[in-house]
């Protein structure tokens, strides 16, 4: 049996053949997506452009030599290769456990096309079971918390919390605060999502609708491409 990191370095790779000279692409965030930018640097390609979703991505990059550019620097992106949390029904989505689902939803919207890439214990039958990270300006956040909370109910599920880490409450590179929803199942996405997004303290949530064209998936059996 493959472990969750050989699946996610599996479909990482794959991912990266996708890649040709010429292309702008944008670069995902976490484990699986830093599998990627790994593969992609490997590749030596001579003229890629990379729009990188976080601080941290940026810095693997750079590191690996892929040259960079700014989002608001290019028109479109042709292609964006991220990870996932979630992988659900119709390739709908959860993303943001690594608190950049800001910056990675603005380079999935401005992508011609997006892959999902992750290892096969993501895929799920409703989304829900990872919590839902919701992204919040620090300015009045705990009436942002108590807005969310009434949502939650509407929604039968529990008030959402403030996430921290070892060193305290964990800031994005936004300089927000993320807020995790722990569902359990989320029944009706689309539904929430909106609820999410008519919070004024709300950035924006980790639900990922209707923006994955294909998924890469690591299994034991090799990678497996799915569609919606
Ligand atoms: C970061 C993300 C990541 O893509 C997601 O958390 C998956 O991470 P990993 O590949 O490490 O399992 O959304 O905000």
């Amino acid at each position: 049996m493959s472990s969750a990191d050989d699946q996610k370095r599996a479909s990482g790779e794959t991912a990266a053949q996708l890649v040709e000279n010429g292309m702008v692409v944008g670069l995902g965030t976490g484990s699986t997506a830093a599998w990627f930018v790994k593969a992609l640097a490997a590749r030596k390609l001579t003229d890629i452009k990379g729009v990188p979703t976080s601080d941290a991505t940026a810095a693997l990059a750079r590191e690996l030599g892929i040259p960079l550019v700014a989002l608001d620097d290019v028109k479109t992106i042709d292609l964006t290769v991220d990870g996932a949390d979630e992988i659900g029904p119709g390739l709908s989505l959860i993303k943001g456990g690594g608190a950049a689902l800001l910056r990675e939803k603005l380079v999935w919207e401005a992508s011609t096309r997006c892959v999902a890439i992750a290892d096969a214990a993501k895929r799920v039958p409703a989304l829900g079971k990872f919590p839902l990270p919701i992204e919040v300006v620090r300015f009045g956040h705990v009436h942002t918390g108590h807005r969310l909370a009434d949502i939650a109910a509407e929604f039968d599920l529990p008030p959402p919390r403030l996430r921290t880490a070892e060193r305290g409450v964990v800031v994005t590179d936004g300089g927000n605060l993320i807020y995790d929803m722990a569902s359990g199942r989320i029944d009706e996405p689309a539904a929430l999502a909106t609820a999410l997004k008519s919070v004024t303290g709300v950035v924006d949530h980790g639900l990922f609708l209707d923006l994955a064209d294909e998924a890469l998936v690591g299994t034991d059996e090799g990678v497996v491409r799915l569609v919606p």
